[in-house]
């Protein structure tokens, strides 16, 4: 008996109208916003990763996270927080050119950010009961888009990459003085915490800790670690947006300090 899925009768066609989209509303506001959003993010970060200057405050010891690693000999003294294992940089090369792209490839492939992109950007649709520009759509099946399937792979390099920020961010605390906090190490640590909470809640950390598991009562601590992941998955999107403006707050509090433009507010010290 034939089951109820495979039908000789094709589905009925979508109705035929002429114009891309029957809404009233202002369905373009969030496609729009989200484009802006990664713009200014992306924009920001490639001219602030091409500046070397300002990016180390040698008093408070704050190392922004777009020059860390910084394991060049280019890197200014006291910044290399792992050495210098790496010669001279030319200046067409980012001084922390080693995470940069894996953070890159990592947000790129990010399950949030595919689907705000596919949206905003490529109009795959741009919203509910809008038309798309597209005549064919083959989705992640083929080249270019198969490439997204290496999120996992990235996953783990933003994962050493984070525990880098976090030691980078617990230095701090020490400056040229000892120990102090100040205003710095307050973004610093925030920023950390979120990147955390970021990488966590990624949908492979979710599959590293709960895939594949037959029986969640035989492995009950990869049930536990499952649900606390899956708990801050369903914020994933939040600290997506989150991180990339504590990226870019972290790296302009650093810039500002270590270039002398505001003085670090000093709780202790
Ligand atoms: Fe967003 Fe993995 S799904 S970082």
């Amino acid at each position: 008996m034939a089951s109820p899925s495979s039908t000789d009768t094709p589905p009925p066609a979508r109705a035929s109208i002429p114009a891309r989209t029957l809404r009233t509303d202002r369905w373009w506001l969030p496609p729009l916003l989200t484009t802006l959003g990664l713009a200014t993010f992306v924009v920001y970060a490639t001219v602030r990763s091409f500046m070397r200057s300002d990016y180390w405050d040698a008093e408070n010891h704050y190392l922004t996270p777009f020059y860390s690693p910084c394991l060049s000999d280019s890197c200014v003294a006291g910044s290399s927080h792992f050495g210098t294992p790496i010669g001279e940089l030319p200046g067409f090369i980012p001084l922390a050119f080693l995470s940069l792209p894996f953070l890159l490839g990592f947000r790129l492939t990010c399950y949030y950010y595919r689907k705000a992109y596919y949206r905003s950007i490529w109009m795959a649709p741009p919203a509910c009961g809008v038309g798309e520009p597209h005549e064919r759509y083959t989705g992640e099946t083929r080249l270019p888009l198969i490439l997204q399937n290496v999120h996992r792979y990235f996953f783990y390099a933003a994962l050493v990459i984070t525990i880098i920020n976090t030691y980078d961010a617990i230095l701090a605390f020490g400056g040229e003085n000892g120990f102090g906090i100040g205003l710095g190490n307050v973004v610093l640590l925030l920023n950390v915490v979120l990147l955390w909470c970021y990488t966590l809640s990624c949908h492979s950390c979710r599959h590293v800790t709960g895939g594949r598991l037959k029986h969640f009562s035989r492995n009950p601590v990869r049930y536990w670690t499952w649900t606390q992941v899956s708990r801050l998955n369903t914020r994933h999107m939040q600290f997506a947006w989150l991180t990339l403006g504590t990226l870019v707050l972290t790296d302009l509090y650093v810039w500002l300090v270590s270039s002398g433009a505001i003085a670090d507010l000093r709780f202790i010290n």
